[in-house]
């Protein structure tokens, strides 16, 4: 019999907090507050002293100054949504959506970076997921987004794949620990894999924590990863991630199909 707690009794990693301190993720966490907050408004306070300033602009200065403005406000936008999305309840809107066209959309709304190759490995005609669109999205390309910040700027290769499977009682046992999947489930497996430097054994244990990253203050707040987590729990999924033999990480996301027997 196995005796592994159920998922939503899985004892949280001991000395949590210690681990973060000891990696600098709490003092990251005040950088990161400083400069996605702190900074940007800095950056509208100067600008709107310059708008209510006696300097005589010009109608191109003035834009100028606007689109510096809105600048800063959309950064202090995305960074406390990422924070109150991290404390707080989600809300889903579940659609039937095919894992392919999601794929497609998240690449869509990625920053491109010229020396990362994208291949693409797609199953035709998979069954659906139910999901909710958005949050699936932003979790793919969350994923993409590390894969490809741990690629650079050498570069290298992004590899996503999509394929169904059916759940057998057999395979059923070595995920029965934190799984939401019973034997005879359908789903369709994401594969995100990069040849990037992967991550220290010593730090996957904090991946999903809150505000850890190894990103310079500024390129990463350390919540991508806890909200995919969230996210993916919210949906009974299943987000895997590791370091691949042959170097870069490999992340693995299992929806449940609406193919359901
Ligand atoms: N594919 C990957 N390769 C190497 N390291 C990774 C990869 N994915 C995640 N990591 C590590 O996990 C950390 C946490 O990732 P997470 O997405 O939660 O935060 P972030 O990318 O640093 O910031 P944010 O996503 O909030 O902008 C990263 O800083 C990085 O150290
Ligand atoms: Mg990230």
């Amino acid at each position: 019999m196995n005796s592994a707690p159920p998922p939503d009794q899985t004892p949280p990693p001991e000395n949590t907090l210690k681990q973060l301190e000891e990696a600098g993720a709490l003092s990251h966490f005040a950088s990161s507050v400083a400069h996605e907050v702190c900074n940007p408004l800095s950056q509208i306070v100067l600008a709107t002293d310059l708008l209510a300033g006696p300097r005589p602009m010009n109608d191109d200065l003035r834009k100028k100054i606007v689109g510096f403005l809105r600048q800063g406000a959309d950064r202090i936008d995305k960074a406390m949504k990422s924070m109150l999305q991290t404390c707080s309840p989600i809300e889903t809107s579940m659609t039937a959506e095919d894992a392919n066209s999601l794929i497609e959309a998240a690449l869509a709304s990625l920053t491109e970076a010229p020396s990362v190759r994208i291949e693409k490995h797609f199953t035709p005609d998979l069954p659906a997921i139910l999901v909710d669109k958005k949050h699936i999205i932003e979790t793919i390309a969350g994923l993409c987004a590390n894969a490809i910040d741990a690629m650079l700027p050498a570069g290298g290769t992004l590899t996503l794949t999509t394929s169904s499977k059916i759940f057998t009682s057999s395979e059923r046992e070595g995920w029965q620990r934190q799984s939401w999947f019973r034997a005879g489930d359908h789903a369709v497996v994401i594969e995100i894999a990069d040849t990037g430097h992967g991550i220290p054994e010593n730090k996957m244990g904090l991946i999903y924590e809150a505000f850890f990253t190894t990103k310079a203050a500024g390129q990463g707040a350390g919540l991508g990863l806890t909200i995919a987590k969230k996210v993916v729990d919210l949906h009974h999924g299943r987000l895997e991630i590791s370091n691949q033999p042959e170097g870069g990480v490999l992340a693995v996301l299992t929806l449940k199909s609406s193919a359901q027997p």
